[in-house]
């Protein structure tokens, strides 16, 4: 299965877009709920941990997460969010309320990561924030406050209570979702009744202190689009961002999702194929919302995206937490192309969950942490955050398996400010590699960077924290005005044209 079956041959050609397209940074966003050990363990430790700590921070996630520069950190949730009273999240840790978590697994939330915390984790990574309110069950003032909390620097109530809790300048709120979900965990409601509610809790989202607060719908739930539909022709002069959430799941059956780690090739080609209708999904929302926002003002933000399997055997169902392996990396690379190549459309994207949760970046073990082979790829594809989209025009072999047939290469490119070239190119066959011919920039590949592993299902764990990692890609040449690479199986390669 592993074997190379020799190579089978390709070719990109490389342009400038029609029109000038900058790929946001925001696209290399994630999310962070309070969910099993994403916000406790795998973020916050607290300030009496023994576990190396900045003001509660682990140190060691911080710095793993700041080499891939995080541009922008959703939270506090997820369905998480609208139950959130963010007033039980200010004030001395030891007299903050609890909750139930009800939506993960009943657990108690001690509330001792809140609003102060989250802004310091945001300032200490040097990410935007993005905050989620309480639609499903908040009230109006509720939210009103909380945005008045954070950013006011007058002499009002909200931001007096910011001051005696210890923060004398107001925070920069970047972005703030109005609900999450609610066709669903957010409150079950139908599109106009959403709609209707956005218009009158966005209407009381107020800018303090010469701040302008980016607005985010609650956006469909996968090929709903109805939804979009709806929001857009009834509330999108009121919103800045509409949201998006796909999940990519190897059987397609939410009560038997399949493994993280004990799969076939079948297995890798569907979930791959699933992934992939990403590429529909974003077109067809994006369609519809070209017909009410011809000019692309509205930013579409796929605030929920990656893989979601069974939960690893032993562990509490509720937690979601998964391991990831190659594969995972495969469905980090195409996702990120897919984004890169609809950037005049997609401006913010946040992959499902940041430590420990769902298609996780980090995993920790008490005091041990590793890096996934999905971290390894936004590790790789920073390299695209605000750079300018060039069309990336691939005519290559089919990986087929059965009746169905996905594209065995799938690319993104861009030029960074200093006009240099940098191309991530994912290989999606497990056994076969391709020759690639670029051509159509100037210049030649310089140099490269390689994720692959020996086999599909490889990740790292506690004791092989590098089984899966980045290498240098050396398997490049001249041949007349073209560069020529040779990708391994199961591969993802991203080099620089200069
Ligand atoms: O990411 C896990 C959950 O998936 C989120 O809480 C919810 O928004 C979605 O259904």
């Amino acid at each position: 299965m592993d074997s190379s079956e020799g190579l089978l041959s390709a070719e990109l050609r490389l342009s400038p877009s029609a029109t000038e397209v900058r790929i946001s940074p925001n696209i290399y966003g994630h999310f962070a709920e309070h969910l099993g050990r994403c916000i406790y363990e795998g973020l916050w430790v607290g300030t009496d941990s023994r576990i190396p700590h900045t003001r509660g921070l682990r140190n060691d996630v911080l710095g793993a997460l700041k080499k891939i520069k995080v541009p922008v950190l959703r939270w506090p949730g997820g369905c998480f969010a609208d139950e959130y009273h963010w007033r039980d999240g200010i004030g001395p840790r030891e007299t903050r309320p609890k909750m139930i978590n009800t939506h993960w697994g009943g657990v108690v939330e001690n509330n001792h990561f809140g609003t102060h915390e989250f802004m310091d984790l945001c300032e200490e990574l040097g990410a935007r924030p993005y905050i989620c309110g309480n639609v499903g069950s908040g009230s109006v003032r509720e939210m009103q406050e909380w945005v008045e909390y954070m950013t006011s620097d007058a002499d009002s109530p909200m931001a007096n209570l910011r001051r005696h809790n210890g923060r004398e300048q107001p925070y920069k709120l970047d972005y703030f979702g109005v609900g999450n979900e609610s066709w669903g965990c957010g409150g079950n409601m139908r599109p106009e009744f959403y709609a209707d509610n956005y218009r009158r809790y966005n209407t009381f989202v107020k800018n303090f202190s010469g701040q302008r607060v980016q607005r985010i719908a609650c956006g469909a739930n996968g090929s709903d689009y109805q939804w979009t539909e709806v929001l857009m022709s009834q509330a999108a002069r009121h919103m800045d961002g509409l949201s998006l959430h796909y999940y990519t799941l190897p059987t397609n059956d939410w009560s038997k999702k399949g493994s993280a780690t004990e799969f076939g090739e079948a297995e890798w080609h569907a979930t791959l194929a699933r992934t992939l209708r990403m590429e529909e999904l974003v077109s067809e929302h994006g369609a519809i919302m070209d017909k009410y926002d011809p000019e692309r003002k509205i930013g579409m933000i796929v605030d929920e995206w990656g893989t979601w399997y069974d939960a690893e055997p032993g562990t509490n169902p509720a937690f979601l937490y998964q391991q990831n392996t190659l594969r995972d990396a495969l469905v980090t690379a195409v996702n990120l192309n897919i984004f890169n190549a609809h950037a005049a459309r997609v401006s913010m994207a946040n992959l499902a969950q940041t430590v420990n949760v769902l298609q996780a970046l980090v995993l920790t073990q008490h005091e041990k942490m590793l890096t996934t082979p999905t971290y390894h790829v936004f590790d790789l594809y920073q390299v695209h955050q605000g750079g300018t989209l060039l069309e990336a025009h691939l005519n290559g072999p089919t990986y087929a398996l059965g009746a169905t047939s996905i594209p065995m290469l799938h690319a993104s490119a861009s030029l960074d400010r200093t006009g240099r070239c940098h191309l991530s190119v994912a290989n999606l066959d497990p056994r076969r590699g391709a020759r690639l011919s670029v051509h159509g920039m100037a210049g030649y590949v310089r140099a490269g960077r390689l994720l692959t592993a020996a086999k599909m299902n490889d990740c790292n764990d506690f004791g092989a924290e590098d089984r899966v990692r980045p290498l240098e890609f050396s398997a490049f040449r001249r041949e007349g005005a073209r560069s020529i690479l040779e990708l391994p199986a199961k591969s993802v390669v991203v080099v620089e044209i200069e």
